[in-house]
Parts: C-alpha cells; structure tokens; sequence
C-alpha cells in the first residue's frame, strides 16, 4: 500500500487511518519506514553520530543535512545566541505583537531588508508559516496565484487556505507560465506569481529573469520563496534575486532561516507598507509566538557572515561541483541540479527504499524523496552537500553510492 492510499481511504472512526497505517508500516521490511524517525545525538556535521531505531548509535556521512555552510556550529554564531540566551532567556512567553519580541528581533528585520536592498522585512516564527502567512494575508478569493508545479508544499498550502484562484505551470516551463498568464481575465487584478528561487526536490533554480520579465508584461507580483538559494546563490550569496541581477526588484522576496543560517524562522523582504500589513494580517505572524531571542542572537552573527560573504561559500561549492561531477562521470542521473542540492533520480520506489536502506547500512545518511514531495516516477535520493565535508568524507560516500547504484541498477 502507498502513502496516499491511507489519507484517502474511506473510514468510520477518525483513528483508523493511523491505525491502519501504523500497523502496515511496522508489518512489512522496505516499506521506507526505515529511513525515518533516525535520531541526531551530537550537533549536524559532515560526520554525524546517529541512533538508529534499535537504539544503536553509529557515525554517518551526513549528506542529508540542509546547514549546507554548517553555521549551526560556527563559534560566531553561537556565541552570538549564548549572550542572547543570558540576556533574554530561553523563550519569548508572547506573540510578536503582544511584547514578544526583542530589539534584537528588530536588528535582525533591518539586516534582512538591507541584505536584499528591501524597505522592511518581517521575521515570522517558522518558515513554513511565512508562506502560509504571507500568501493569505495578501490573496482573496478573486484573485489569481500562478505556481510552479515544484513550489513547495506550504506555498500551495498557503494558496488553498487563502481562497485565491490557483493556477499552474509544469515545472520550468516559461512557455506555460505566459499561456497562463495570458488567459487571466483583464478585470482580475490580484494577480501574483509564485515560485521557488531554488526548488528543493530538484536542485535547479527559476528562471527568474523570464519570470519577471512576464510578472511586468502582465502586471503580477512576484514573491519567490529562496529558502535553498540564501547563502548558495548569486554573485555574493544573496540567492536567486541577485543571480539574475534582479535585487530590490522582488515584490516579496521570502526565505527560511532554516537551511543556510541553520536555525528556524522564515522572513519576507518587501516594501515598508506590506511589511506593516503583514505584521497585523499573516496569521501565522499575528497569532505565534515569536523566534526565541537565543536564536535571534545565532542568526545576526549568521547575517553578518552572509552579509560579508564570509560563510563559506567557496569551500561548499569546491563540495558540490566534485560530488557533481563524480556522480555524472559516474553514470548518475542528478536532473539539472545547480545548487547544494543533488538529486540522485531513481524513478522506482521499492529500489529506491532498498538503495536508502542500504547506503544507511553503509554509514551514509541521506534523505529519500518519493510522493508527494515528487511524482513517485521521479522518486529520488536527495544530497545535500556541506561546506565542512572533506574530500575523504566525498570520496568515502561516493564508493558507497556507486556500489550500491551498480547493485540496484541505478547505473
Ligand atoms: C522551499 C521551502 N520553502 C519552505 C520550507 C519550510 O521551511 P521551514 O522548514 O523552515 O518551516 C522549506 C523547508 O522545508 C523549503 O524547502
């Protein structure tokens, strides 16, 4: 049985799915049930100690781990979140707008907007949350959302709550995108495209420059969720914006404060005005308690870094373009990934369950991907490469990789 067989089958007690499915996944091996619930028992490093379900406890190459520039652990960072902690505690006890917040919240705000030559940004709690919120506080029924097909999960669940028109447009393809925009009613005006600076399934960035180009043409505005571009991305790292020459030019540039700078928390940076509308309309903003100061403290020294691009940035692409590279010498399909993001596509989920389980085995921890993240014809392993791994550690996981891709027939 596969995962959406429980969610849409019919029941006569609410607990029934679960029941069902938890007795599925623990009744048969290889049902990917494996590769999940694995326990971190160190802080995320490019070797990772790990418990595994039967409460063994081994080193893995972590490549699974999206604190690509391993700023969770750079003593900058966490120092700047140890005085915070000691000045203001461990938690906010409010919601931003009820004392929730700090004067550092407020300082890291402005390096986000500056960072993006924005006039404002606002910190929402998680980034999941910053889509939801920020996509209902601004769509209505009436008006129409344009989304790539491999946005993420939480801008299509933003879309949905906020009741807007939901359109479409297979992944990438530009061509689609104008079809769409075209055929859009001239009196609806709430118009706005959405799209992921760098997908996370994929690897690949928009192409933001056409997207633009075509959000001008047909009046929308554009907000791009670069949660896997921030720090990676663009002549200084400030993602898919400024790759394609296009900084301050975003009408809703948002990103996660939980990939590059390692933490949790999300951020839009837009004008002054959606700023201020966003703090009093985005639910997920008005109504949850704000990023605890220590995390906030982490993440101005994460700002700092990033602002003077001194994070790491070489080093972690001198990482991707080898496991690149020796992936494709290798026979490897990796789709078009150009960022730290490399997906190993395999296409065929129970072979894909095995290799999993079987590179786990190995000592190489990385993360599965099959449905809904992606069609299950395109289920994949998904790298995710850190500046701290070392040629050794590359090396290491790549005779691994390969040896398992000859035994499954992935090369
Ligand atoms: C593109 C994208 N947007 C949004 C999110 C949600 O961010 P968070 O995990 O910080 O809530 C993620 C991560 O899961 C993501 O990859």
């Amino acid at each position: 049985m596969k995962f959406e067989d429980f969610a849409d089958c019919e029941q006569t007690d609410l607990f029934e799915k679960p029941v069902r499915f938890f007795t599925q996944l623990h009744s048969t091996k290889n049902t990917g049930g494996e590769a999940l619930g694995i326990q971190l028992m160190q802080a995320v490093r490019p070797t990772s100690y790990m418990k595994e379900k039967d409460g063994k406890i081994a080193p893995y190459i972590m490549l699974g781990s999206n604190s690509y520039l391993n700023l969770t652990t750079h003593p900058q960072v966490v120092e700047g979140a140890r005085k915070a902690l000691e000045k203001y505690g461990y938690g906010m006890g409010a919601v931003s707008l009820y004392g929730g917040i700090t004067d550092l919240h407020r300082e890291l705000e402005e390096r986000i907007a500056a960072f993006y030559h924005a006039e404002d940004a606002v910190l929402f709690p998680s980034g999941y949350g910053t889509n939801i919120g920020t996509i209902c506080a601004l769509c209505s029924p009436g008006d129409v959302i344009i989304n790539d097909s491999a946005n993420h999960a939480s801008i299509f669940d933003g879309c949905k709550l906020s009741g807007a028109d939901i359109k479409i447009y297979p992944h990438g393809k530009i061509k689609y995108l104008e079809q769409v925009l075209a055929k859009i009613p001239a009196h609806v005006k709430g118009r706005l495209i959405i799209t992921d600076g760098v997908f996370s399934m994929h690897g690949d960035m928009a192409k933001l420059d056409e997207i633009y180009a075509l959000a001008q043409k047909y009046g929308a505005r554009l907000m791009v969720d670069d949660a896997h571009g921030l720090g990676i991305v663009g002549p200084t790292g400030r993602g898919t914006a400024e790759h394609f020459n296009l900084l301050g030019k975003i009408d809703l540039n948002v990103g996660m404060l939980s990939k590059v700078p390692g933490a949790i928390g999300g951020y839009c940076a837009t004008t002054k005005e959606v700023a201020q509308y966003l703090r009093i309309y985005a639910r997920t903003y008005f109504f949850s308690t704000a990023v605890p100061a220590p995390v906030v403290g982490g993440l101005i020294e994460v700002f700092k870094l990033l602002e003077a691009d001194q994070a790491g940035r070489t080093q972690l692409w001198q990482n991707i373009t080898y496991l690149r590279t020796e992936l494709q010498k290798r026979g490897f399909n990796i789709g078009s990934s150009e960022s730290g993001i490399v997906p190993i596509i395999v296409g065929d989920e129970p072979k894909l369950i095995q290799f999993v389980n079987d590179l786990r085995a190995h000592g190489v921890y990385v993360n599965i991907v099959t449905y809904p993240a992606v069609r299950r014809k395109e289920c994949r392993v998904r790298l995710c490469v850190m500046k701290e791994l070392t040629k050794e550690d590359l090396d290491k996981a790549l005779a691994v990789i390969t040896e398992q891709g000859k035994k499954y027939g992935i090369i």
